[in-house]
């Protein structure tokens, strides 16, 4: 059976700074990825603490979420079958050492901060990350 499902991912900075966007956007449609809604912004240090609470106690949000807003990142609107998974997949290892051949991170990521990319975790988080950047 069918399990069309939506996901949200961001080409952070690092990888917007060196225009990688496009090429990961071939990465999500050779995947047979759709992306269903697209804009590239920068958002307030504000914005992307409100993003990243669920880190909110962890040791590296600050930098995190100054990291996030200290440039332009690409949102999007990923859809495909079992997308928040394959997504995952696609992504690779929160750390770029310890990501797959093949994944983003492998290929473009830098550090554990400077990771290239961002993608939903669950379902549910989906839903809320979606609505973060795109209810309008
Ligand atoms: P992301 O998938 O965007 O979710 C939270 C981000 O925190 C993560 O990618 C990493 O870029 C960043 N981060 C920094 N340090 C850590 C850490 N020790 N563990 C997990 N994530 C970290």
């Amino acid at each position: 059976m069918n399990n069309i499902e939506q996901t949200l991912s961001i080409i952070k900075p690092d990888a917007v700074e060196r225009n990688l966007d496009n090429e990961i956007k071939e990465m999500f449609r050779n995947n047979g990825f759709s992306i269903v809604k697209e804009k590239k912004i920068q958002i307030e240090k504000s914005e992307a603490e409100n993003f990243y609470k669920v880190h909110e106690t962890k040791p590296f949000y600050n930098d995190l979420c100054a990291y996030l807003s200290s440039g332009p990142i690409v949102t999007m609107v990923l859809e495909k079958e079992n997308a928040v998974l394959a997504n995952r997949k696609l992504m690779g290892a929160t750390n770029p050492k310890d990501a797959e051949e093949g994944t983003i991170r492998k290929k473009y990521g830098i550090s554990i901060d400077k990771n290239s990319i961002h993608g939903s975790d669950s379902v549910e988080n989906a839903k809320i990350e979606i609505d973060f950047f795109f209810k309008d």
